[in-house]
């Protein structure tokens, strides 16, 4: 990829997001749409997959058909929000191999703290996919980010649901070699740092929690 920001603003994608918006979407829809939008995000995210060919019968003739190239792939969810987007992903890609990082945000410095990290081996040979639904002030998708470059990751694309202008300049500053895909761009963040309309936070909001 070589854009830092790429927004998905197909229809699909704005219409379940408006809807995971709204205060009165119910826990299990909103986990639902999370599932449904990391979908149509994983499609985005890896387009440029490369692809190869192979050797292979229709019912009709015989083809040469395009398969993945057979790269290894990681996903790497921040924890907790980022399960929901990990589920849909690996809807797409069973086969992906699966890291965590847990980080949480102190509520008066809004710095991440590291409580928990455990990522698959061979990162440096592998395209990591960090996904996190919300980039915000982008503290904790950097240091999840350094993290994973501490770890051996070359090739790292973030996937987030919305982000805010704040969290995207700082992504681009500290990792300006990691493409953001997000399903749309924010206002603003407010003073306790949550993205503005947004839609609250993404974690209470997915497993029902406050
Ligand atoms: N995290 C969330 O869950 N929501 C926000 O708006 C910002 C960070």
């Amino acid at each position: 990829m070589t854009e830092h920001l790429t927004i998905v603003d197909h229809p699909l994608v704005q219409h379940k997001l408006t809807l995971m918006r709204d205060k009165e979407t119910p826990t299990a829809v909103f986990r639902q749409l999370l599932r449904e939008i990391s979908h149509l995000l994983a499609y985005e995210v890896t387009r440029n997959l490369a692809v190869t060919t192979k050797w292979i019968d229709t019912p009709l003739t015989e083809m040469k058909a395009p398969v993945l190239d057979g790269r290894k792939l990681a996903l790497v969810s921040i924890l907790r929000a980022g399960n929901g987007l990990l589920d849909g992903m690996l809807d797409l890609i069973p086969s992906a191999r699966v890291g965590f990082v847990g980080l949480y945000r102190d509520e008066e410095t809004l710095k991440p703290v590291q409580y928990y990290c455990k990522l698959p081996g061979e990162l440096g040979e592998r395209l990591v996919i960090a996904v996190d639904p919300m980039l915000a002030t982008g503290n904790s998708s950097a240091a999840a980010v350094d993290l994973l470059k501490a770890n051996g990751a070359t090739d790292i694309r973030f996937l987030c649901l919305l982000a805010a202008p704040e969290g995207v300049a700082r992504m681009k500053e500290a990792h300006p070699d990691v493409p953001v895909v997000t399903a749309a761009l924010d206002e603003r963040l407010n003073e306790k740092g949550y993205i503005v309309p947004g839609l609250g936070d993404a974690g209470d909001r997915m497993f029902g929690t406050k």
